[in-house]
């Protein structure tokens, strides 16, 4: 039987990398997926590439009403949702000495603010079906520090905090909540961000990860759709480190 057999599962920042590889992944394995994003011409043509059983809606995670709208939207077409992936992220490297105020809400709005909505609009429904799965997407650098990214890391620690603190809350009622933290991943994020110069950022990272590559979109969808499934039913309140051996024991240098 597939494993996502017949779930409603909701991924935000589902226009491209993980997110569309989480959406394809989740397809492949027998739910409806509805994939989420600001960019709404690029995920509804994922959406459209993925078949019957996919569908877009638009939602900006930083927005309370966008949240209450895409989530009424979905429980109207599908009747509940089983699964939340808060995958939606920005990342941001600078120091922190010269950086902008404005910078930092932005960031902190989307990766933090953004699952802490997410979680809230959807749990209610959660807790009273007694069922759920929610994993939210932080980051190597929610468990570690990284210079020039402590605004991004700080937001992927609370990221963690979230998490845990949740799942606590919600244990009783059976749902569950889980992070997973990846390491570099081979998708636009990383492409866009500026990281080893003319080398361009997959080649600086590479000799830094003890597996000597990037991770796939694909193998860090497949630790996300774990966590959504049953196979993890004892799983909650905890980070699952995706990152090719990188935080086991190297420094960043
Ligand atoms: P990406 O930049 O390729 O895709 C992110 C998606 O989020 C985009 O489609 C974007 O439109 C969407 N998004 C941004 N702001 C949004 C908002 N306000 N509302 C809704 N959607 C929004 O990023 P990637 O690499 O796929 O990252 C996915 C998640 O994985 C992020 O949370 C990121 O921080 C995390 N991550 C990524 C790593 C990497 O190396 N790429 C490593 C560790 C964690």
């Amino acid at each position: 039987m597939a494993r996502l057999e017949s779930k409603v599962a909701l991924v935000t920042g589902a226009a491209r990398g993980l997110g569309a590889a989480v959406c394809e992944w989740m397809v492949n394995e027998g739910a409806m997926v509805v994939g989420a994003d600001i960019n709404s011409a690029d995920g509804k043509s994922l959406a459209d590439g993925l078949g019957d059983r996919a569908s877009f809606v638009e939602l900006d995670v930083t927005s309370e009403l966008s949240w209450d709208s895409a989530v009424s939207e979905v429980t109207r077409q599908f009747g509940r949702i089983d699964v939340l992936v808060n995958n939606a992220g920005v990342l941001w490297i600078a120091p922190v000495i010269g950086s902008s105020l404005d910078d930092y809400h932005r960031v902190v709005a989307v990766n933090q603010t953004g699952p802490y909505l997410g979680m809230r609009a959807v749990l209610p429904a959660m807790v009273e079906a007694k069922s759920g799965s929610i994993v939210n997407v932080s980051s190597m650098n929610g468990i570690r520090g990284m210079p020039g990214e402590a605004v991004y890391s700080a937001t992927k620690h609370a990221v963690i905090g979230l998490t845990r603190s949740v799942a606590l809350e919600v244990a009783e009622s059976g749902v569950r909540v889980n992070a997973v933290c990846p390491g570099p991943i081979d998708t636009p994020m990383l492409e866009e961000a500026d990281i080893g110069g003319e080398e361009g950022t997959a080649e600086a990272l590479k000799p830094l990860v003890p597996f000597k590559r990037l991770a796939t979109p694909a193998e860090v969808a497949e630790v996300v759709g774990f966590l959504a499934s049953d196979a993890s039913s004892y799983c909650s309140g905890a980070e699952f480190v995706v990152d090719g051996a990188w935080t086991s024991g190297l420094s960043f240098s």
